[in-house]
């Protein structure tokens, strides 16, 4: 192909669809007068290596995982090709895998029996419940892996909330005081990281408080802080089985899409009542919201690409429409130019294999 760029204008002009061009025209021209020129830097690899400003980590990824019961299963999940339900003894065997590949941190997420969801979600507060009992198994086998777990009624109750439902309303200091034993619970069998996910007020705070009182210094909590009532949690909602019975929507409890300096508020709040991360969530339909965090707070910043992110990637990539690892490490190297400290993300094994190479 003929480089046009830079050849008079009178000549571009000229120029007939088709025509063959004299080889010499291209050394014919007059160079620009640049004192910069930007592309010296690309030109090569290892010049592009060496001006790189955002590298993406293995170090940079917590890995999602859906736990159900039962015994050497493992399920599809249609809406998310390539993530499965698990049971806990391969959980296990894939927070070996997680600890092979050095990524630092899993989350667990409950597929729970539809028989042991109810109205209230008492099953949250079962010390035995599948999450506590995953976390002990993962603990055993698998102690320097950490375990972040999500402290939310929605894959508990029967109605698909977060919070307790009382005549269409949900009650935001009732669901807290739930919230917090689910919490404890979770901490006594041995999370790492608490990660309220339900967007009541003052959950952080009840929970920072509970922990503390119990001795629990050590556990961290990740504040999902910017948590956006969002159409890109579809898949989840599969997985974890509360896309069905969902009532309604989550708008009351989980911030509108337009909303920016709400986002600030939140997050400062979060910090206030003792938050040691915050997670901005969806992540890249929320890009800017990161980085005004990050720039603002300047803590360990999070963000969360969600189910309906991966789902998108991934079905294009089926379909042959995209490179699927090339868009995969390119979205997630958007986090890190945003500013974001690491990355939740179902991609993450797949990750951190291809940084291996
Ligand atoms: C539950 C919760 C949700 C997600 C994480 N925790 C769903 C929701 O709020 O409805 C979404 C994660 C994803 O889509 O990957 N509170």
């Amino acid at each position: 192909m003929t480089i046009k760029f830079g050849r008079p204008l009178q000549r571009k002009i000229g120029f007939i669809p088709g025509e063959a061009e004299e080889p010499a025209e291209a050394s014919q021209h007059t160079p620009l007068d640049l004192p910069t020129r930007l592309r010296r830097n690309r030109r090569s690899d290892w010049a592009r290596r060496l001006v790189r400003e955002n590298a993406l980590t293995t170090d940079d990824l917590i890995w999602p995982l859906f736990v159900m019961d039962g015994q050497n299963l493992r399920t599809p999940i249609a809406s998310m090709p390539g993530v499965e339900r698990l049971s806990i003894d391969q959980v296990v065997r894939e927070a070996e895998r997680a600890a092979r590949l050095a990524i630092p941190c899993i989350a667990l997420f409950p597929y729970t029996d539809p028989s042991l969801r109810n109205e209230t979600g008492s099953e949250a507060l079962n010390a035995d419940n599948l999450v506590c009992r995953a976390i002990r198994a993962i603990k055993k086998e698998v102690p320097d892996v950490g375990i972040l777990c999500d402290v939310a009624l929605d894959p508990f109750t029967s109605h698909g909330h977060d919070g307790l439902l009382r005549d269409g309303i949900i009650l935001n200091d009732e669901t807290v005081a739930m919230l917090v034993k689910q919490a404890l619970v979770q901490a006594q069998a041995g999370c790492d990281i608490i990660a309220p996910s339900d967007m009541m007020d003052g959950r952080v705070g009840a929970i920072r408080k509970a922990l503390d009182s119990q001795g629990h210094f050590d556990v961290s909590i990740m504040a999902y802080a910017a948590k956006y009532a969002s159409a890109f949690y579809g898949p989840f909602r599969d997985a974890v089985g509360s896309a069905k019975t969902l009532t309604g929507d989550k708008r009351t409890y989980q911030m509108d899409p337009g909303n920016t300096n709400e986002a600030l508020r939140e997050v400062a709040l979060d910090i206030e009542e003792g938050a040691d991360m915050i997670m901005v969530k969806p992540g890249l339909p929320y890009l800017d919201i990161v980085q005004r965090v990050k720039e603002t707070f300047a803590m360990p910043t999070f963000a969360y690409q969600v189910s309906g992110e991966y789902a998108m990637i991934t079905a294009a990539a089926q379909n042959g429409w995209l490179d699927g690892e090339r868009a995969m490490l390119e979205s997630l190297t958007a986090f890190k130019r945003a500013g974001a400290d690491g990355v939740l993300t179902y991609f993450a094994p797949r990750v951190a294999e291809q940084l291996k190479k």
